[in-house]
């Protein structure tokens, strides 16, 4: 580590953080990134995204080989689970990923800071970063060096949400972290949330053998998709084994030495019911990780939900101090967070990029996939806007016949006018691919008739998205 005045500190090394400083250093800015945890990556590469979709994948296979391989005339006897090995591939995933972006830091003279961060001297152009060291227990536990810096970038994330009193133990009553490393498989889990986190690990410990029943405050899963996703979401996921009580409150959770109780109750009120189980989770989302960053002390605003308030330019309220990723709320993806990253180092050296929040995509990993992007029928019909729809299902697409996956569809929305695609959502075999031409397509404006008179190769999975495209027109060719 060279001298200790920077052109920007970024605190928080997740895919905000990272890739704000990869790109900030790319762009000639002297950078450096303080990262806590002791190692890079974040929520993401560290207890979300990667370890989740490792035992997804793991969990998939399993399930292949014991349901669906006879299908296709393989027969195979005795598959056993090896949950040790399954598990140690997944910290070995972790593992080389993060220590990848500690080589990308080095390959972009980034300079890598092991310890908690906080402003502690907010003076434009000259702000404070006070750096307490290796804050994890190792070599210089207890001191702190201190940074200067002409902008501040906080990408510090954000942390599970509680239930107000319940103690997440992670042992029986645990959030996602707990979720990706149980040591066996539970008999049975209450999964508290029918969001993206309770049906990703839901579906991985139901594949595996656990009995899931997901517990949901509302009347149905996934809040923020398409109704006619949800619906037959819950539909594939329910004929997989997937319990569910929609419309269900927790109202206490109560943890034994090998099992917990859930009190629940219908949301509207009514008679109080329990249910056991050996693992409850907790997955009713996250909230935005500020602790110990001293952004009272530097002025800095929040909203009411504890967010940093930020201006367009993600800057807050104190000149040269900006945050983004989790910390300023909106969608909470790592790939919304990377591309606010690149925007603020963008802008900090004067270029001009911009963020279109309109055509960044949602995927849940179950399988099938489901996947959005732009808006759904119900905000075109909230916003008055008219909407032509054009669906086609999995059954009429060859390749998915041939994979044998056929469950879903492809539903697109265009302006009933001028024809530019407003909105797309799939729920099918390896929707979050496919939905990629439809975020591309909006960022160009595309419009329906772009998209169906675009050559699909064939056999593929995406001529399904084509044909939606052509159903548009009411001129679809396979339905
Ligand atoms: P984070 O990744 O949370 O990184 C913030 C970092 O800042 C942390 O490493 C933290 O240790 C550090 N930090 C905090 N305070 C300080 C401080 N004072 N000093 C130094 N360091 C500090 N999103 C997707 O797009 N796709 C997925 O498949 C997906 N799967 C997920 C699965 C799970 C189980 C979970 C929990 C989340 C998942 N997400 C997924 C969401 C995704 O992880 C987040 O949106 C993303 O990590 C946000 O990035 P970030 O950089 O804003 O914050
Ligand atoms: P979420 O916001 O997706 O879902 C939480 C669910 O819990 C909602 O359906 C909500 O109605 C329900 N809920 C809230 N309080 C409740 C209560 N008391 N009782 C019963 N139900 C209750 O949050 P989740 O699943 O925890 O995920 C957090 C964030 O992580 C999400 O915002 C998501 O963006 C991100 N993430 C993204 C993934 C992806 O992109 N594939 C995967 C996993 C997480």
């Amino acid at each position: 580590m060279s001298d200790s005045s920077y052109d920007v500190i970024v605190i928080g090394g997740g895919p905000g953080g990272y890739v704000c400083a990869i790109r900030a250093a790319q762009l000639g800015l002297k950078t450096a990134c303080v990262e806590s945890r002791g190692s890079l990556g974040g929520t993401c590469l560290n207890v979300g995204c990667i370890p989740s979709k490792a035992l997804l994948q793991s969990s998939h296979f399993y399930e292949e080989a014991n349901v669906h391989f006879a299908d296709h005339g393989i027969k195979v006897s005795d598959v056993k689970l090896d949950l040790k090995t399954m598990m140690s591939r997944k910290d070995d995933v972790v593992t080389q990923l993060t220590q990848g972006i500690e080589f990308l830091f080095k390959k972009n003279k980034v300079d890598y800071f092991k310890g908690l961060g906080s402003i502690t001297k907010a003076e434009p152009g000259a702000h404070e970063v006070t750096i307490k060291l290796d804050s994890l227990g190792k070599n210089d536990q207890g001191k702190a060096q201190k940074i200067t810096t002409k902008n501040v970038v906080v990408a510090t994330g954000s942390e599970v949400t509680p239930l107000p009193g319940v103690n997440i133990d992670e042992k029986t009553i645990i959030s996602s972290t707990g979720a990706l490393d149980l040591k066996e498989v539970p008999k049975s889990m209450v999964v508290i949330g029918a969001g993206v986190i309770g049906l990703e690990m839901g579906s991985v410990w139901r594949r595996l053998g656990a009995d899931v029943t997901v517990v949901e405050y509302l009347d149905f899963i996934l809040p923020p998709m398409d109704a006619e996703v949800r619906k037959q979401t819950q539909r594939i996921l329910e004929k997989q084994g997937l319990k569910f009580r929609l419309g269900t409150k927790v109202t206490g959770v109560r943890a034994g030495t090998s099992s917990a109780t859930v009190s629940v109750e219908a949301a509207t009120g009514g008679d109080a019911e329990s249910l056991k189980a050996d693992v409850v989770l907790v997955a009713i989302g996250r909230r935005p990780f500020t602790h110990g960053l001293g952004l009272d002390k530097a002025g800095v605003n929040l909203t009411d939900h504890g967010f940093v308030e930020v201006d367009d330019h993600f800057q807050t309220n104190v000149e040269g101090i900006f945050a983004i990723g989790d910390v300023i709320g909106g969608m909470m993806l790592a790939h919304k967070a990377e591309d606010e990253g690149v925007v603020v180092a963008e802008l900090l050296t004067g270029l001009t990029p911009h963020i279109n929040y309109g055509a960044i995509a949602s995927v849940v990993y179950t399988w099938p996939e489901v996947a959005s992007v732009g808006k759904t029928e119900e905000q075109l019909k909230e916003a008055g806007t008219r909407y032509k729809s054009g669906k086609f299902p999995f059954t009429a697409n060859s390749r998915a016949r041939a994979n044998g996956d056929t469950d879903g569809f492809v539903k697109i929305l265009a302006d009933a006018e001028t024809d530019e695609v407003l909105g797309c959502h799939i729920i099918g075999p390896l929707a979050g691919d496919l939905i990629m031409e439809i975020s591309l397509g909006m960022e160009f404006t595309a419009s329906a008739e772009d998209i169906g008179r675009t050559c699909h190769a064939h056999p593929q999975l995406g001529e399904a998205v084509k044909e939606a495209a052509l159903a548009v027109h009411k001129r679809p060719i396979h339905m």
